[in-house]
């Protein structure tokens, strides 16, 4: 399995997709799939947050000075995620707002996934190259074994606060 980082990320990312479209393809009525769903999308996107935040975002700021202003910014698209996967992980299924929190958390994230795919990942790679990219992967493999599955484990709650006070 190759342990290039941007196809390990992408990997994610398919998988968070399909997770989106099979919330938007259930039933108006199909509460208790629509919470499997949501409780696997949060799960995902946890783990994914995590690895981004810790190996990727840190280390492409450190070698690729001129990409802060983008890592910036997925920081902050990041923490409204976060914010937002935070509530859906305390409401039950049933609660008039899920539904509606969930379409918002799917339209921001789908757009920071776009962003990443079409512009970012490919200037990323342009910068880095291959061998270091392998080796960003191979960390971030590392890390995804202890990484957080839910919002409220405390190195998931740690970016939180890093998105405040750091
Ligand atoms: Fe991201
Ligand atoms: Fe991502």
């Amino acid at each position: 399995m190759s342990t290039d980082a941007i196809v390990i990320l992408k990997d994610d990312h398919k998988k968070i997709k399909k997770l989106f479209r099979e919330f938007q393809s259930a039933g108006e009525n199909a509460q208790a799939a629509k919470g499997r769903v949501v409780k696997e999308i949060i799960e995902e996107l946890t783990v994914h947050t995590y690895l981004e935040n810790e190996v990727m975002y840190p280390e492409v700021r450190r070698l690729l000075p001129d990409l802060e202003d983008d890592v910036l910014e997925s920081y902050e698209e990041h923490h409204v995620a976060d914010v937002l996967c935070a509530e859906l992980a305390a409401m039950d299924a049933g609660d008039e707002r899920f539904d509606a929190k969930t379409t918002v958390l799917i339209e921001n994230v789908s757009h920071h996934i776009e962003e990443e795919e079409q512009d970012w990942f490919p200037r990323v790679r342009d910068g880095l190259g291959r061998k270091q990219l392998q080796e960003l992967g191979g960390r971030m493999q590392q890390m995804r074994e202890k990484a957080p599955r839910s919002p409220s484990q405390p190195s998931a709650l740690k970016k939180a606060v890093d998105a405040v006070i750091a």
